[in-house]
């Protein structure tokens, strides 16, 4: 029974820490940086507007659709340095 527990407590430990990894970004709430692809952002990128001619669902099918298209200042969490 005692063994049990802590089997059980072990896997759900691991459970939180690995998939705290795959929520990095909300740390901070930054989303992953444009900077990271050059070839398709560059420096002309200031606007929303710009970004959701591209992102927002349904106007690509290259670029991937934004789950907030309602967000303000796209650059504000988008243009961390590069990695
Ligand atoms: C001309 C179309 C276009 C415009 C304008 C554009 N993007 Fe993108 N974006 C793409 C494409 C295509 C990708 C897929 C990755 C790639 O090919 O670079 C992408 C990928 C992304 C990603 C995912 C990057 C990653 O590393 O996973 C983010 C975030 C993003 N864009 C944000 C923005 C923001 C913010 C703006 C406005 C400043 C913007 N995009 C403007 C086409 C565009
Ligand atoms: C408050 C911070 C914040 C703002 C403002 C913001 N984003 Fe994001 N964005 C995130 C986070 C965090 C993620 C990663 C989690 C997710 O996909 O929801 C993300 C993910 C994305 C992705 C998905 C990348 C992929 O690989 O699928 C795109 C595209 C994107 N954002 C575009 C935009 C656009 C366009 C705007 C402006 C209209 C914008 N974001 C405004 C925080 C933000």
């Amino acid at each position: 029974m005692r063994r049990k527990t802590t089997l059980t407590l072990t896997l759900l430990l691991t459970l939180a820490t690995l998939s705290g990894c795959a929520y990095r970004y909300y740390l901070g709430m930054h989303g992953p940086s444009i900077r990271n692809t050059p070839e398709t952002h560059d420096e002309t990128l200031r606007d929303d507007g710009q970004c959701l001619k591209c992102h927002q669902p349904g106007q690509s099918d290259e670029a991937p659709a934004t789950t907030h298209p309602g967000f303000k200042g796209c650059l504000n969490c988008h243009q961390d340095p590069k990695k």
